[in-house]
């Protein structure tokens, strides 16, 4: 087997995403190891787990930041001294700046609560019930500087089922998302999928 990938996940709560990820990293012959968690918030469920799990930690608190720029410098740095080679975003709740999100360009992805383009943004699952969606779902997608706009890796759907409300639909989303995220890290650190140029190359 060739080198595993070294991979970063950022957070900013619960984490499940990002337990999804350290569960499949840790089957046999999967192409990348989680070798850090990140977050920006002291108080992100995630952390324990991971730490529970063997694999370092970081916070790197917003709030302690005057800009942008130097909280994404500050990430930055610890992701090269730590020799990140992926960086998955898990419910990371900060906009990255365009120069962050361009060095990364290829090698940094997202997982977003519906079926992009469809609701870009907050509040998924009520949107989506709003608008009488029939199918719903989630999607990994590279991340670009626009937000919720890189190209798509991978989509799941679900339905939409009578009487759903939030709750129920956002599980039924969720546990694909927890089947679709470990298999994009996996085809990324691979190289079965690739960016090039604004569109995903598969082999
Ligand atoms: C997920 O729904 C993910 O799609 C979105 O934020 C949520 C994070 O949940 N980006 P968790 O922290 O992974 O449980």
């Amino acid at each position: 087997m060739s080198k595993r990938k070294r991979a970063a996940i950022l957070i900013s709560g619960r984490g499940s995403n990002m337990a999804a990820l350290i569960d499949a990293a840790r089957r046999y012959g999967f192409p990348a190891e989680i070798s850090l968690v990140l977050s920006n918030r002291p108080d992100a469920g995630g952390l324990a787990f991971a730490a529970a799990n063997g694999i370092a930690t970081a916070i790197v608190d917003h709030k302690a930041f005057e800009s942008r720029d130097a909280f994404d410098a500050a990430i930055g740095k610890i992701l090269e001294s730590t020799r990140i080679e992926i960086i998955c975003l898990a419910g990371f709740m900060r906009v990255l700046t365009d120069p962050f999100v361009q060095k990364w360009n290829g090698r940094i992805i997202n997982i977003h609560p519906s079926l992009l383009p469809e609701f870009k943004g907050l509040d998924t699952h009520a949107r989506a019930l709003a608008a009488g969606a029939k199918v719903h779902g989630c999607t990994v997608h590279f991340v670009v500087p626009e937000l919720d706009a890189g190209p798509v890796i991978l989509q799941a759907e679900v339905p939409v089922k009578e009487g759903d409300d939030e709750a129920t639909l956002g599980k039924r989303v969720l546990t694909e998302e927890h089947r679709i995220y470990p298999l994009a890290l996996k085809m990324l650190a691979e190289g079965k999928v690739r960016l090039e140029g604004d569109r995903v190359v598969k082999s």
